[in-house]
């Protein structure tokens, strides 16, 4: 069987679930090992982390994994220079933390703003600032989000 993604390298963050089962992130994770990428991944849960990275692994693929709060400037950008230097240059990144307040702006806290356009924007900005300069150096790469 031909494998899609043998060769690259994805950085997902949010590898974990925060439930039982599955998650998106956790899901990527897995399917993209399968595909044949070698995926690092990252979770404010660690242990959740290592969860998707013992599934992977169990499976034969390649996975490593990092505690990291994407939306910390300094842990983002530690991150991705772990990733670049555990397996390379990164080709895929996906940005899967999001969350989400429901009600009104007349019902929401300016807190809950600033806490989702934290989780759901400023990280991609942080992850992208950090993960494009590898894309660069390969001369292509990708970018996705599951959170908006
Ligand atoms: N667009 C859609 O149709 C759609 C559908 C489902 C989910 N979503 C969004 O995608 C997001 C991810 O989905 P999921 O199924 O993987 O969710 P999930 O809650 O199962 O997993 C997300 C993981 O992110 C981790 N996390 C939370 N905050 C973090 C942070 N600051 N830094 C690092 N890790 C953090 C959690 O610990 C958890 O393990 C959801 O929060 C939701 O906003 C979008």
């Amino acid at each position: 069987m031909v494998k899609r993604l043998e060769g690259k390298v994805a950085l997902v963050t949010g590898c974990g679930s925060s439930g039982p089962g599955w998650g998106n992130g956790k899901a990527m994770a897995v399917l993209f090992a399968r595909e044949g990428a070698k995926v690092y991944g990252c979770d404010i849960h660690l242990d959740a982390a290592r969860e998707t990275e013992s599934i992977v692994r169990e499976e034969g693929g390649a996975m490593s994994v990092a505690q990291c709060d994407v939306t910390d400037p300094g842990a983002v950008e530690a991150l991705v220079q772990d990733c670049v230097t555990t397996y390379g240059d990164i080709d895929i990144l996906v940005n899967n933390v999001g969350t989400a307040r429901l009600g009104g702006v007349v019902e929401q806290s300016l807190e809950d703003w600033r806490l989702v356009f934290d989780i759901n924007l400023t990280s991609m900005f942080l992850t992208c600032k950090h993960a494009i300069p590898s894309m660069l150096r390969k001369g292509r790469g990708a970018s996705s989000t599951s959170a908006r």
